[in-house]
């Protein structure tokens, strides 16, 4: 049976249990945080009736049982066939953890990072095993959103990207490959552009928050379940897509050139906005409301893995 080490076992970490449980793996969760790892059966046992109950997973107890919890970092990382790092989202933080985990895990073993934004360059370079480091990049919740973006540092070796590729893959997930480090990767750039015209448009007060939300969910969003954006516009005009740059190119141009600008993510411009926001959840919610949203992604999940089936 192969083994994963998990190091950080918050919200990120934990979810990666799941993932790693399911497929049959052997999960050995680390944290510094003793009380943290002291809640953690009681969480994945929530998370993984979740999962049982959208038929994504056939029986809890085997996905619980299949999980062990230390607060011993060698221990964790005894026997493991690859390792998934979820410290804080800090430069320091991941230096540090990285020279720890480099002293104890063996060569050929990958170790991926689930940060997701610092690039492996920044916290590898001074390591003696720095080829086997890459970043595993994952979406909240990686149980029930599979995508995972690999991406390498120069020395990374191609081989062990190739790896660490072939076992998300073959755990259920869906790896895509970055070819060169850039902040944010993918993923995050793609939602960094939305958000920022999104508090463009609400700042100025040409849309409120409430309906912005629905034009993505309502709008967009419903599509981008199933397709990307160039498979969406292959369809949205007569000829393909070469049609709809002949046709579109021109409008999305000119917008292009009044972009949002950094300036929108000021703590003046964002504070405005989420005063102004008619019906926020109150931080008490959050957890519940997570809840929820987990639900319905699983209900989505489902529906998805059986139309592709067909
Ligand atoms: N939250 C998201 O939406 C999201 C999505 C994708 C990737 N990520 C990335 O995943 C990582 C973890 O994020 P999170 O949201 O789970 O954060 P989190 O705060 O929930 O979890 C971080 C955990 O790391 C533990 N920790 C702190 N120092 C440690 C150390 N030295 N060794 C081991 N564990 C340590 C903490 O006790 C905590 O449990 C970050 O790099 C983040 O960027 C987060």
């Amino acid at each position: 049976m192969s083994v994963v080490a998990i190091i950080g076992s918050g919200l990120i970490g934990r979810a990666w249990a799941l993932v790693f449980a399911r497929a049959g793996w052997q999960v050995k969760m680390y944290d510094i945080s003793a009380e943290l790892l002291a809640g953690l059966p009681e969480k994945l046992q929530e998370e993984s009736q979740i999962l049982v109950r959208h038929k994504l997973a056939e029986n809890a107890d085997t996905l619980l049982n299949a999980i062990a919890y230390s607060n011993d970092l060698q221990e964790a990382l005894s026997g493991a066939d690859f390792v998934q790092e979820n410290g804080p989202e800090r430069l320091d933080a991941k230096i540090d953890i990285f020279a720890e985990l480099d002293r104890l895990v063996p060569l050929d073993v990958p170790i991926a990072s689930s940060t997701s934004s610092i690039v492996a360059s920044l916290f590898s370079e001074q390591l003696a095993g720095r080829e086997r480091v890459l970043i595993g990049h994952p979406v909240n919740p990686p149980h029930l959103v599979p995508l995972v973006e690999v991406c390498g540092a120069s020395w990374t070796k191609e081989a062990v990207l190739i790896k660490a590729y072939d076992i998300y893959a073959s755990i259920g997930q869906v790896p895509v490959r970055v070819h060169k480090e850039i902040d944010g990767f993918v993923l995050n750039r793609l939602q960094g552009a939305l958000l920022a015209e999104a508090l463009k448009l609400v700042g100025e007060g040409i849309i409120s928050v409430e309906d912005l939300d629905k034009t993505v969910k309502d709008g967009l969003g419903l599509r981008w379940a199933f397709m990307g954006p160039f498979e969406t516009i292959e369809l949205n005009a007569p000829e393909g897509a070469e049609d709809y740059f002949s046709r579109y190119g021109p409008v999305f141009a000119k917008m292009a050139k009044t972009p949002a600008g950094a300036d929108v993510f000021d703590k003046g411009w964002t504070q405005k906005i989420t005063e102004n926001w008619e019906g926020r959840l109150p931080a008490s919610d959050i957890a519940g409301r997570s809840n929820w949203r987990n639900e319905r992604l699983a209900a989505l999940t489902y529906h998805k893995n059986e139309q592709d089936k067909n």
